[in-house]
């Protein structure tokens, strides 16, 4: 088939490599110039895991084409994606502004039937609006081609984005109408085979199901960051708590791990954005609400604590963070804990030696204007002289350090571990102030 892509962030990205990996023609559409001109030299804008190597291999083989002409694009493909970005607005709902330019572009050079999909994840509701604006450009044009509007939302991880969509638990169609459900799961079919993963029903509520997934995921680590909270006070392992309850199959073990809070560009932005929906329908989500505090409130634990254990007193004090990205396996630091931690320290009066296996260069970006930063090439450089160690994110390689190293670079042997790598008895057993999140007394 031949397919359009609108839009080479991650999600377009991935979706289009992905298609065109399996056989499809599959062009990619964006309006920045520079990042088409990488792509074309096999240059991938984001760090994700086995998705440069099939970027080039479709690109060499012409499957895969890169372009900014909308109309070409537009022409292409009979199956046209919108996975532009969908910026959260100054109130925190999803601003549309690019989605519906596509939306335009492609009623102004629309020349036979279409399916539009929306991949992006959109408020309920956006379906109707995209048929409004193609409808508005067509009128305009006195044409009286025809086309539908889809949704069909990303289930993407970050990090294993190219496995999500190659092994999909789930694809969600929303339409009106059977004629665009069976040509998406024409296109769908190669990633469809052992069993029927195709879930069709109506665009909104397909809409509402990708906000939905994530409000879930959100609710739980907010639970389990909630109930940490309350072992640290009542002296109890939330480690043995989350193994307690996850072995409930209603409960499960997935998703539940405590931590100093989630960041990424989804979970964030999602929960806010469906909290102001639910405002505009005059409903007053109090549970997203409290999802959204404990999360705010939480990025901010390990700072608590390290600043408890010093008494208040971080002025001129160095300390070595550990992790920078808001999760392992991806360079993305979009509302990660680590930024919340190194800003209070630096409010505080103290330095920050960092390190992390991918996210050097966005830190680098980030902060390029802070002195209290120092970018270390190891995390071992980053122990030397430091007072303590700070962990943000669970990247596989601090998981079982050399804690003889570790002891002897920290001026004091004190570690705040915000992702509960390490065993308490363990690292009190080799002479640590260790404390984690949730698991028995607090400083
Ligand atoms: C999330 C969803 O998991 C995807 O299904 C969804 O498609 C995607 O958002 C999206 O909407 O595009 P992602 O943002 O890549 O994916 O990251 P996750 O792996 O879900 O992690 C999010 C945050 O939750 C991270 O900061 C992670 O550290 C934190 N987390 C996760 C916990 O604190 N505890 C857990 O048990 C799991």
């Amino acid at each position: 088939m031949n397919i359009t892509i609108f839009g080479t962030g991650y999600v377009g990205l991935v979706t289009g490599a992905c298609l065109a990996d399996v056989g499809h023609h599959v062009m990619c559409v964006d309006v920045d110039k520079a990042k088409i001109e990488n792509l074309k030299n096999g240059i991938i804008p984001i760090f994700e895991p086995g998705l440069e190597p099939i970027v080039q291999a479709n690109f060499e083989a012409g499957r895969l084409k890169f372009t900014t002409d909308a109309k070409e694009g537009v022409e292409f493909g009979q199956l046209q994606f919108i996975a532009v970005g969908t910026p959260p607005d100054e109130d925190g709902s999803a601003d549309l502004k690019y989605v519906l330019m596509v939306a335009r572009s492609i009623g102004e050079h629309m020349n036979d039937y279409k399916v539009i999909i929306d991949k992006s994840t959109v408020p309920v509701g956006t379906g109707d609006r995209v048929k409004k604006a193609v409808q508005e450009v067509l009128q305009s044009r006195n044409s009286d081609l025809r086309f539908d509007v889809v949704s069909n939302p990303e289930f993407l991880k970050e990090g294993d984005a190219v496995g999500d969509f190659m092994k999909p638990d789930r694809i969600v169609i929303g339409a009106d109408s059977d004629e665009p459900i069976e040509l998406i799961r024409e296109a769908y079919e190669p990633f469809n085979r052992s069993h029927d993963r195709i879930i069709s029903m109506d665009i909104r509520s397909a809409e509402l199901t990708k906000y939905a997934a994530n409000a879930m995921l959100a609710t739980k680590i907010s639970f389990m960051n909630e109930v940490a909270n309350l072992a640290e006070r009542l002296g109890a392992d939330i480690e043995n708590v989350r193994r307690g309850i996850g072995s409930d199959p209603r409960i499960g073990y997935h998703f539940i791990y405590p931590g100093c809070g989630y960041g990424g560009s989804c979970f964030p932005k999602d929960v806010q954005a469906l909290v102001m929906t639910a405002d505009s329908v005059g409903y007053d989500s109090e549970l997203l609400k409290a999802v959204e505090s404990v999360n705010y409130r939480q990025k901010s634990k390990l700072f608590e604590k390290v600043s408890k254990y010093f008494d208040g007193d971080l002025k001129g004090k160095t300390f070595a963070v550990w992790g920078l990205s808001f999760k392992p396996n991806t360079d993305d630091m979009r509302e990660a804990s680590s930024r919340v931690l190194m800003e209070l320290l630096w409010e505080a009066g103290a330095k920050v030696k960092a390190y992390d296996p991918e996210a050097m260069k966005e830190t680098q970006r980030i902060y390029a204007d802070q002195d209290s930063l120092d970018l270390c090439g190891t995390k071992e450089q980053c122990l030397r002289g430091a007072d303590a160690l700070l962990i943000c994110t669970e990247w596989k390689e601090f998981r079982s350090p050399d804690f003889e190293v570790m002891k002897n670079s920290l001026t004091r042997p004190a570690v705040f571990d915000g992702r509960n790598l390490y065993d308490p008895e363990r690292m009190a057993r080799k002479g640590f102030d260790y404390y984690a999140m949730g698991r028995g007394l607090s400083v």
